[in-house]
């Protein structure tokens, strides 16, 4: 098992990496025998796991109620997170509960905006079960339920206790799944680690089939970064360094929201999205042909899409992506790559220029 301590102003806390971690009772840090816990988690998941791991919970001392939620992106809302207080409340839940988020992202961002709330704040575990959300959304602490008008705009920033990354789950998770989880990290590679870009280049066909070496160093390599994007901006302040991990996303958020939450994984989405970036960014005279070349030879042998969904005008995007958390006074601000491991946050871009790089893909 390998350990990645996140160090931050008002806390730390471990990630855990490794295979069958639940064997041992340390891998639930940091409860203890006698504690009470919540588990939260989806039919897909439930089915396949939940019995085992309630079983360990119960064999350790930890008196565990799980609750079981239907699976899918449309269900990263405000009607499911109040069934969430509902089962804490009946079943007498204190403020010295902790929330047990077993799943991929939208269980995790669930599960941690309910801990963020349920009687202002409660503490949370996160068990990440994709790959997407073992290399991203299980660290960092931010948490939130998506509206229809716009994709997790209802959250908090509420830090995990402790992040236990069994990589034994990918195992179960559909190559779909998996691709998308690829979107993000081949993100991190660009906008902070030429090196990791180049490794994904040489190796992406073995994550694509779970070598587990190159799984575990992908996945430490990214929640190291995580980790220290985080410890130096962990709220995304205006210009922070936190903001930089959003490339793609205002594109994607867009085309995920005007979809319908759940047809376009999350990772799909950002995958366009982070194509549309690269070519907004070479209409400004800031990425190279090569380097384009190179991400959208990437993206595609990862079986992610170069482009965005043949039914969304170009015109749709602006629409959503004022709303995105980014703007300031209006003014839409977007996430550029200037080359490979290197991004920077753009306040100033047109709406042409939006609007030409989502056209750009489509030829
Ligand atoms: P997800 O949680 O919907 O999981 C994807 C699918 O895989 C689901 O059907 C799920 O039931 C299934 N699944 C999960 N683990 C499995 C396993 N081990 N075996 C078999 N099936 C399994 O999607 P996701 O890609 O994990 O997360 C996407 C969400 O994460 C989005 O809502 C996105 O906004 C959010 N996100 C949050 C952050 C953050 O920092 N908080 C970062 C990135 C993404
Ligand atoms: N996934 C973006 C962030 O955690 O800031």
């Amino acid at each position: 098992m390998e350990k990645i301590q996140v160090t931050l102003r008002e806390c730390n806390y471990p990630i855990f990496i490794g295979t069958d971690l639940f064997s041992k009772h340390t891998s639930f840090w940091p409860l203890t025998s006698g504690d009470s816990a919540m588990l939260i988690t989806n039919n897909r998941l439930a089915d396949l796991y939940l019995d085992v791991l309630v079983n360990k919970l119960t064999q350790f001392g930890i008196k565990v109620d799980h609750l079981v939620l239907p699976d899918g992106e449309q269900y990263k809302s405000l009607v499911i997170l109040e069934q969430v207080f509902s089962a804490l409340l009946s079943k007498n839940h204190g403020r010295d509960t902790t929330i047990i988020a077993f799943g991929g992202g939208v269980i995790g961002d669930l599960s941690g905006f309910a801990a963020a709330s349920y009687q202002r704040g409660v503490r949370f575990i996160q068990v990440p079960t994709t790959l997407l959300a073992q290399v991203d959304a299980s660290v960092g602490g931010k948490t939130a339920v998506n509206h229809l008008l716009g994709k997790n705009m209802i959250g908090a920033f509420h830090q995990p206790a402790s992040v236990v990354i069994n990589v034994d789950y990918l195992n179960t998770l559909p190559p779909r799944e998996i691709s998308s989880g690829l979107a993000e990290i081949i993100k991190y590679g660009i906008i902070f680690d030429a090196t990791l870009f180049k490794w994904l280049e040489n190796s992406i066909e073995s994550l694509l089939a779970l070598e587990p070496h190159t799984l575990m160093y992908c996945i430490r390599r990214c929640c190291e970064l995580k980790a220290k994007v985080i410890a130096a901006d962990e709220r995304e302040k205006k210009g922070g360094q936190r903001t930089l991990l959003n490339l793609g996303h205002t594109y994607g958020h867009a085309i995920e929201t005007h979809m319908g939450y759940g047809n376009w994984l999350h990772g799909e989405a950002v995958a366009a999205g982070i194509m549309m970036a690269v070519y907004a960014a070479r209409r400004l005279g800031q990425f190279s042909h090569i380097d384009t070349e190179r991400v959208k030879s990437l993206l595609l042998r990862a079986h992610l899409p170069i482009k965005g969904p043949e039914t969304m005008p170009s015109t749709a995007y602006l629409t959503h992506m004022i709303r995105d958390k980014k703007v300031i006074s209006g003014q839409l601000r977007l996430v550029l790559p200037v080359s490979l491991g290197h991004a920077v946050t753009y306040a100033e871009v047109e709406n042409d220029i939006v609007i030409q790089s989502i056209e750009d893909c489509r030829i």
